[in-house]
């Protein structure tokens, strides 16, 4: 860990996330309808130890605390997302005694002072959806933007920052192609047909709320990845880079950013009939503009093609009694080389110096010309956390990596990139996907018997950085 103070631009915002179903438990109550997270959750061996979210954190009813707990934290902002199917639980009739949870919610964040950042969509499609093609289906997009548009009618005059949707990678390639996320599908044309859907449905959810409300921030959520070839003497491997660049970053970032998507991206997934979900006008819709770029960064990764690599990592690669394919379908034959850099309990590499470098080159080439800031909406660590008699964790390892990023942070707004604020991955411990309960990314710890909250040393670190907007040497 570095030893120097470091102090960070006045106003800049500081917050923790997290998302309905990883938390809010409550699955069958206020009139909510399944999600392909309640179905996909009991499909046997797709969850380790058949974990599920009808419990969670038991957050729907804890919000009250829970938003007392984020302000002991110091928490400026509080990232969450709310439940498609708890708000239209066939997703398309409303359902006013689910908008009234979050109804609530917002007031009692504004009541404390923290400013609600509510995501739309945060993977918890409901499953009357699914069962007519889920993203597959061009419907959906436009299903999406009537909820988006119902949301923003109940809460549009207390929410100020909406995030249309959260790292449609996981959704499309892990949800339909890996078959590790919901709905479990593995079918490569399907997550590329989802893929373009759910830009789709953020373009015209986008435009939707832009007319209603032209004074409110607007933006999405991409999970980002920094891809270095294993070997960059090597052809082969600097076009894995390049492939996984463009499946994972560009598909996404170009048609957000630039009204396009890239000619190399066409090309590899030209097999897999990306071009004929694309309709005349479709890349006006998807390039509507936004006000803010969302940032999720975990991890980089070093990529060849030869086979002595390991499997690339995934995000909720559990180790799970259900075949999984891979998410890279764009990228045949790529796998990941450890480089002999720490990990963390999701064997992910912590990499503080990808973030700087990511935040340069989305700068440099996609938000800077047009002027839009960027947020780091999600990075955290899952450790192996060990409470003691009072619950409390000592949880050194994951508040150095809160060290290294936020100072990975600071050094890349030195060199001069317009970041705003950082809210970090999570709010509390809570169900985290093919992994279920195993894996705790929560500056708070919550015991799962009791649903007891208690915050870790990080969080306590945490909340100091908050209020001094300075992180100790
Ligand atoms: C990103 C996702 O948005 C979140 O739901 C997940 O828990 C974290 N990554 C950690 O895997």
């Amino acid at each position: 860990m570095s030893s120097t103070e470091i102090t960070f631009p006045e106003g800049f915002l500081w917050g923790a996330a997290t998302a309905a179903y990883q938390i809010e438990g409550a699955a069958r109550e206020g009139g909510r309808g399944p999600s392909i997270w309640d179905t996909f959750a009991r499909v046997p061996g797709a969850v380790a130890d058949a974990h599920n979210g009808d419990v969670a954190c038991d957050h729907y009813h804890r919000s009250a605390d829970d938003v007392a707990l984020m302000k002991s934290l110091n928490l400026q902002a509080y990232r969450f997302s709310t439940s498609w199917s708890r708000c239209m639980p066939d997703g398309v009739t409303p359902n006013p005694e689910g908008i009234a949870f979050y109804s609530r919610l917002v007031d009692q964040l504004l009541e404390a002072g923290i400013k609600p950042w509510l995501t739309l969509y945060h993977w918890d499609l409901p499953q009357a959806l699914e069962d007519q093609g889920g993203w597959t289906n061009r419907d959906t997009a436009y299903r999406f933007a009537e909820y988006a548009a119902l949301m923003h009618e109940a809460l549009g005059d207390r929410v100020r920052i909406w995030t249309t949707l959260n790292e449609p990678w996981c959704a499309a390639f892990l949800g339909y192609a890996a078959g590790v996320h919901a709905p479990g599908r593995q079918e490569p044309t399907a997550a590329l047909a989802a893929a373009h859907h759910l830009l789709l449905g953020h373009g015209l959810a986008t435009q939707e709320l832009r007319r209603r409300d032209p004074e409110a921030t607007l933006g999405i959520t991409l999970n980002l990845t920094v891809p270095d070839p294993a070997d960059p003497a090597s052809e082969a491997d600097r076009d894995a880079a390049r492939r996984i660049d463009g499946q994972f970053n560009r598909i996404f970032l170009d048609p957000v950013l630039r009204g396009s998507y890239p000619e190399d991206v066409l090309r590899d997934v030209e097999h897999l009939g990306l071009a004929d979900h694309i309709h005349v006008g479709d890349l006006d819709v998807i390039g509507a503009p936004i006000d803010v770029l969302g940032v999720n960064y975990y991890h980089g990764e070093a990529v060849t093609t030869t086979p002595s690599g390991e499997a690339a990592p995934q995000e909720g690669h559990a180790p799970l009694e259900r075949p999984v394919s891979s998410p890279y379908v764009a990228a045949p034959g790529v796998r990941s080389v450890p480089r002999g850099l720490p990990v963390t309990a999701m064997d992910w590499e912590v990499q503080p110096e990808g973030l700087r470098r990511l935040l340069n080159r989305l700068q440099d080439e996609y938000t800077g010309p047009a002027g839009i800031p960027l947020y780091i909406t999600e990075n955290g660590a899952a450790y192996n956390d060990a409470a003691d008699a009072d619950g409390f964790v000592d949880d050194q390892d994951r508040l150095g990596f809160f060290d290294v990023h936020v100072r990975a942070m600071k050094d890349a707004i030195d060199d001069g990139v317009d970041l705003r604020g950082y809210l970090a991955w999570s709010l509390m411990d809570n169900f985290e996907w093919a992994w279920g309960y195993h894996q705790r990314f929560g500056l708070v710890r919550v015991d799962y018997e009791s649903l007891e909250r208690t915050p870790k040393a990080s969080a306590l670190w945490y909340a100091r950085l908050a209020a001094t907007n300075t992180v100790p040497a």
